[in-house]
């Protein structure tokens, strides 16, 4: 008579076998815990064989195994696969006596099996991946207590499987950052490559279109026709030239190399500056350009180019985006005792609503692209500039409501009244730690003024930063 050696297949074998391709535990190395939970099933089932067991389409495969010398099994001649068809433990007394079994070459063969008792490893999703399984050369049974350790551990076993596919994930998470942030950093590179690139193609070009145009307006005979083209000429150059600048300091920014080049420097003559260079193209609109200063003193540790060119961006935004109004754009500073400088740019346009306020500094922010296109090369990235060098400064800049209309953009910069202790005026910024902010200076009384302004160069260009 033959005898029935029929394996049993669980019904959900081929999810079973997709959770148990997901641990991807079958074929690793031996691994500590598991040796331990077998070793400790081993030992409370008094069992001299105990083996944490896989499961897969043809086989059955020992993560950890006392007592066997084998790696893996043929399926078909499997104890555990039948416990995974099993819920609860699966227990054999007697191999020898168990038609299914009796031939069994481990039965009939080394190792002599008798007894077999296998708690399945269950998933949280309910899968039977394998066994936690304690065996016997004698016929055999657990107590109520083995049964129920050998219960716990093989659900130790699962949490074992399961930390480490939480460790697998996480790993596989912290490597694809890794990879992205590289790409990350690799686009960073590339754009300020072509940041340099651009601005060092550009900045040339406009740096003798400016002097030169602004040296024929002022020393040539012009027709009418021929000043208005060599004022549209100009205009545009300073445009570009602005955003050229504000996109580098931008660029240098993010790569952490926006430091001022720190100066002692005349405010009032910075303001006046300003002022001068800003008044044509005001009065072109009809507007009006003041400075209104109560400084008690206007010596300031800052960096001259950068502070200028905070104070044109505001007042370019004011040209542009109140022109209706034709009103007095207003550049006023004023100083407290210990050290703070506070300047303002202000004007009577439409001023900014107040939940637009912050985002209008964000890069390439514009409340209304149409208007920006007064000047072709606007591109939202003024104020961005403005905030990088205040902050640069070690300052805020913030925009405010100005009553009855207007908005005025308000700036705190801890930059003013300063005594130079041991510091040159053109020194390594590092220097100023040997600055101290004095609480009374008596006008004219800062000594170590150097002036700010270009010599050759129209005042709108400014000196060269070091651009690449
Ligand atoms: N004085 C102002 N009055 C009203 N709106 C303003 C004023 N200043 C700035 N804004 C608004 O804030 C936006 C951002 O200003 P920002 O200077 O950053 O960019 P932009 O002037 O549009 O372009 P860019 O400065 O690059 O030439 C502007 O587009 C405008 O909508
Ligand atoms: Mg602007």
């Amino acid at each position: 008579m033959a005898l029935i050696r029929v394996t049993p297949v669980p019904e959900n074998e081929e999810d079973r076998l997709e959770a148990l391709r997901a641990y991807g535990i079958v074929h690793t190395g031996p691994e500590a815990a598991f040796t331990d939970l077998a070793s400790l099933a081993s030992e409370i089932c008094e069992a001299p064989i105990a083996a944490v067991s896989f499961v897969d389409e043809s086989r059955q495969w020992f993560k950890a195994a006392l007592g066997l010398y084998v790696l893996e099994t043929p399926r078909d001649s499997s104890f555990c696969a039948h416990a995974i068809a099993h819920d609860g433990i699966f227990s054999v007394h007697d191999a020898r006596q168990d038609p299914r079994f009796s031939t069994n070459s481990s039965v009939v063969g080394d190792p002599g099996i008798r007894f077999y008792a296998g708690a399945p490893l269950v998933t949280p999703a309910g899968f039977k991946v394998g066994t936690l399984c304690v065996l016997d050369t004698v016929p055999r049974a657990l107590t109520g207590l083995q049964r129920r350790a050998l219960r716990v551990l093989a659900a130790q076993v699962v949490t074992r499987l399961e930390l480490r596919l939480s460790k697998r994930e996480l790993a596989r998470h912290e490597a694809d950052i890794r990879a992205r942030t590289d790409s990350r950093i690799r686009l960073q590179r590339q754009k300020q490559d072509l940041v340099s690139l651009v601005v060092h193609d550009l900045k040339n070009p406009i740096a003798v279109i400016l002097p030169n145009t602004g040296f024929v307006l002022d020393h040539a005979r012009l027709t009418e026709e021929e000043r208005e083209a060599l004022c549209d000429i100009e205009r545009s150059a300073r445009a570009m030239h602005g955003m050229v600048m504000n996109l580098l300091d931008i660029s240098r920014s993010e790569a952490g190399t926006l430091s001022p080049a720190w100066a002692t420097v005349r405010l009032k003559d910075l303001l006046e500056e300003v002022r001068r260079t800003a008044r044509r193209r005001a009065e072109e609109r009809g507007q009006k350009l003041v400075v209104s200063s109560s400084l008690a003193n206007d010596c300031v540790r800052a960096d001259a180019d950068l502070l200028r060119r905070v104070l044109e961006n505001l007042i370019d935004n004011s040209l542009k985006y109140a022109a209706k109004t034709k009103g007095t754009i207003r550049i006023e500073a004023s100083s407290t005792p210990d050290g703070i400088v506070d300047l303002a740019v202000c004007d009577n346009g439409a001023g900014v609503p107040a939940a637009y306020r912050e985002r209008i500094f964000e890069r390439y922010a514009q409340l209304d692209p149409d208007t920006a296109k007064h000047a072709r090369s606007s591109r939202g990235l003024g104020l961005t500039f403005c905030r990088l060098a205040v902050e640069a400064h070690g300052g805020t800049i913030w925009a405010e409501d100005r009553a009855p209309t207007g908005s005025a953009f308000r700036m705190r910069l801890p930059i003013g009244l300063l005594e130079l202790r041991g510091a040159t005026a053109n020194g390594d910024p590092s220097n100023d730690i040997a600055l101290r902010v004095v609480r009374s200076v008596a006008p004219g009384g800062t000594r170590d003024v150097t002036s700010t302004r270009p010599s050759a160069m129209p005042a709108q260009l400014g000196h060269s930063r070091g651009v690449p």
